[in-house]
């Protein structure tokens, strides 16, 4: 049985416009006593007997390079681990450098995922980006340095003021550095951040539906003719380097929540922790719990999350389990295709995975709306 930890930190040196994630640019004061904070929670657990050892972890932001090498490395050694675990670090490409990449690596960091989002220097600066593409190359060869296998490059398509042109050549460049996963997002307009408010008031366009499914489109045909194979909507990579820890979420296993605002599951049981760094400390170090709250499934609530997640992968969902005339419907439209028993999405129905979703989760075969981007 797979089974992950996540870990969060939230902490940045610069707040995207984008950006909605659970993150503060003015509590680099508290880095130390946030990790003694995680390791406390992870120490305990271990003694109370939580823990199975860990298939896969990852360290996920905020920024977690912005935590010093060894005090990321105390966090992964509290951690029991299955020998073959994987461990991610998402870094930026202006916060990391050798000497810390080679102190990961000792400390078993063996993957890196890095937050590209686009080759562009005027993109990076549309999208309210620090660094710059000289950084990334630097960070690549970086990461090769130290010796670390696995590399994740992460880019965000449909940013205003990015053309087709320079889309597919931050694919195209991207690939170049010979990342051994590469996922692409769409740049989803998030309430109450910069680039939300600015839509919200008319000073800026929202990303445009047919650029971005055009984009994606682009994307995952550089990605394929250059070995990458989609495994999950917004995810491809080379043979035998899926992110494990990603699949654990999509397959339904189970996962603890480290660190403020993370979120966890064991089994039918979701929960997440107090949202701020402040309140993950004083809860570690009161002996409290810093659980702030937690849903029991049903099982309807999930079994259409699992359909929902399950579709979104390569591998689908099982054809006996779905509403036949709505499968039927969805594969006469070209969203659907059947294998095996499976029905999967085809690369028009993963531009249209959510209508998709709806459609079988409440088996309701009418014609499908016009196209919309992946996320
Ligand atoms: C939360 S960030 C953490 C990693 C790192 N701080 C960074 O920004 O590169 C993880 C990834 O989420 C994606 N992301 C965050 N907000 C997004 C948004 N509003 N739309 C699309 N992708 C987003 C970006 O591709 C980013 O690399
Ligand atoms: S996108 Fe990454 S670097 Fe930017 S604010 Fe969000 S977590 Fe921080």
């Amino acid at each position: 049985m797979a089974f992950g930890v996540y870990v969060h930190i939230p902490f940045c040196a610069h707040r995207c416009d984008y950006c909605d994630f659970a993150t503060w640019t003015d509590r680099d004061h508290l880095i130390d006593d946030y990790v003694d904070a995680c390791v406390l929670d992870l120490e305990r657990r271990v003694d109370r007997g939580e823990l199975a050892d860990a298939s896969s972890v990852f360290f996920g932001g905020g920024t977690p390079s912005m935590v010093p090498a060894a005090q990321l490395a105390r966090i992964v050694d509290a951690i029991p681990r299955a020998t073959d675990a994987e461990v991610t670090v998402e870094c930026n490409p202006d916060s990391i450098d050798a000497d810390g990449l080679r102190t990961l690596a000792a400390g078993g960091v063996n993957r890196i995922s890095i937050g590209v989002q686009s080759m562009a220097p005027h993109v990076l600066m549309s999208l309210g980006r620090t660094h710059n593409p000289d950084n990334v190359v630097r960070a690549v060869e970086a990461v090769r340095a130290a010796g670390i296998a696995r590399l994740n490059l992460d880019l965000i398509y449909g940013a205003v003021g990015e053309t087709v042109d320079d889309w597919h050549a931050t694919v195209a460049r991207t690939i170049a550095l010979e990342p051994e996963h590469v996922s692409a997002y769409a740049l989803t307009v998030e309430a109450g951040t910069p680039l939300g408010m600015d839509i919200a008031a008319g000073a800026r366009r929202a990303p445009d539906d047919d650029d971005q499914a055009d984009k994606y489109m682009i994307a995952d045909d550089l990605l394929a003719a250059a070995g990458y194979d989609w495994y999950e909507i917004s995810n491809w990579a080379r043979p035998h380097e899926e992110c494990r820890h990603n699949e654990l979420y999509w397959y339904g296993e189970d996962y603890l929540a480290i660190g403020c605002a993370a979120h966890g599951k064991t089994q039918n049981r979701r929960w997440w922790n107090v949202r701020t760094p402040e309140r993950y400390i004083e809860a570690l170090r009161t002996n409290s719990s810093a659980e702030a709250g937690f849903e029991e499934l049903d099982s309807d609530a999930r079994s259409g999350e699992s359909l929902a997640l399950a579709l979104r992968t390569r591998n689908g969902a099982v054809e006996s389990d779905l509403d036949v005339a709505a499968v039927a419907h969805l594969v006469a439209a070209g969203l659907l295709a059947r294998s095996a028993g499976q029905v999967i999405l085809t690369r028009k129905g993963r531009l249209l995975a959510n209508e998709v979703t709806i459609r079988l989760q409440g088996a309701i075969s009418q014609p499908p709306p016009e196209r919309s981007a992946a996320e």
